[in-house]
């Protein structure tokens, strides 16, 4: 199979030399685009949206249409297993996801059942398939999934905004049953990557959004334990090139060198650390993926393009930086700004690429 034309992004993750440094935006496709708004009016809601191939194919490529960006993701969310897995998921109107079935009792834990993705997650699979073929080999497309503990969090919680306290009382009171959730959960997320990667995936990357909330020993016994065993089982040879895999776990900073022993290629940062530290600590294993915060891009293109310069200068000189935000784009953000964005990375970045 061909490498896209545009192929900085792959190499970057896997510290290989390219002429500037990629860059692309988590939430890349969101409501911060009035072309997105317009797609989700017309497929009736979120969820219709990621459930349509056609036309979560066509929200995929709207941010690529716009800016210059190096790679891009397939549209879709997290919190598809655990639908899959009948938790029934629904959206209040502002207030984020909920689930009709939130896992409480022990014998609808001991229930749950791995999901099959071929035969639950279609949908996602079918949307793979077609951004890939969309995307004819311009820029590589990644797959992703939540983290088993980031979905057990929503699974048990059955809403967001909580502060855990429901799942914190279950990981100290009755270790036992979280294990289950995410061993469960972890077979159902290595089949769901693994099908991604077969049907076009070119990398993939695991969302920790919620392992950040844990204590030291219990991150890496609930939460990191669990993405390095997905990892380990993953496809990461794919028709004659490397799959690589980037894990992401917002305030892992701490954390640096467990979650990069962890066997993946690539390590995603929030804005809380610095990328000169990151790269001191861990550089010579894996590549690095960040880290502006996205409450810049509320400011103006001048402010912007100034903080890019200083992201780009602390990662400073050589190869393996794709830089990103430190978390999802707001929906406040101006799209000019995004634009103002991708093109200073391009530019700026060019100094630091000259070997
Ligand atoms: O990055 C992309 O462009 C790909 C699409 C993508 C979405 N969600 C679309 C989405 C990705 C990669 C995600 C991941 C996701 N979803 C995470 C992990 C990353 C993170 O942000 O921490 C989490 C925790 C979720 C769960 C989720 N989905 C929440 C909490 C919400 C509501 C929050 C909000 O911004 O309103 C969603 C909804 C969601 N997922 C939207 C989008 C574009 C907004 C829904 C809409 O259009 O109404």
């Amino acid at each position: 199979m061909t490498r896209p034309r545009n192929d900085t992004f792959l190499r970057a993750l896997l510290r290989q030399p390219t002429p500037y440094t990629p860059v692309w935006i988590m939430r890349q496709a969101g409501r911060y685009l009035p072309e997105y708004n317009q797609t989700r009016a017309r497929a009736g809601s979120f969820l219709d949206l990621c459930r349509n191939p056609d036309l979560a194919t066509e929200v995929t490529l709207q941010p690529l249409a716009r800016f210059d960006l190096d790679a891009a993701i397939v549209f879709s969310d997290i919190l598809t297993i655990p639908d899959a897995m009948g938790l029934g998921l629904y959206f209040a109107e502002g207030e984020g996801p909920r689930f009709e079935r939130p896992l409480r009792e022990e014998w609808e834990i001991r229930n749950l059942d791995r999901t099959d993705p071929d035969a639950h997650l279609r949908y996602v699979l079918d949307a793979v398939a077609q951004c890939r073929k969309a995307l004819a080999d311009s820029v590589p497309l990644i797959g992703f999934s939540g983290s088993p503990f980031t979905l057990a969090c929503y699974m048990v919680e059955g809403r967001s905004g909580t502060d855990f306290v429901t799942l914190k009382k279950m990981l100290y009171g009755r270790p036992d049953l979280l294990h289950h959730i995410l061993t469960v959960t972890a077979a159902s997320v290595t089949a769901y990557l693994n099908a991604q990667i077969e049907h076009g995936a070119q990398a993939v990357m695991l969302f920790d959004t919620w392992g950040g909330s844990l204590s030291q020993s219990a991150y890496e016994e609930f939460s990191l334990s669990y993405m390095s065993q997905i990892v380990a089982g993953l496809t990461r040879q794919h028709a004659g090139e490397r799959v690589p895999v980037i894990v992401f776990t917002k305030g892992g900073g701490l954390w640096l060198e467990g979650i990069a022993a962890s066997g993946c290629d690539a390590v995603g940062l929030d804005w809380t650390i610095d990328l000169a530290a990151a790269r001191r600590r861990i550089g010579n294993k894996v590549a690095l993926q960040g880290n502006l915060d996205p409450a810049i891009m509320m400011t103006s293109p001048e402010v912007i393009e100034k903080q890019a310069a200083a992201v780009l200068a602390s990662f400073g000189s050589g190869a393996g930086h794709v830089f990103n935000l430190g978390h999802g784009v707001s929906q406040f953000t101006p799209p000019e700004h995004v634009k103002a964005l991708v093109d200073a990375v391009h530019q700026l970045s060019r100094p630091y690429h000259v070997t």
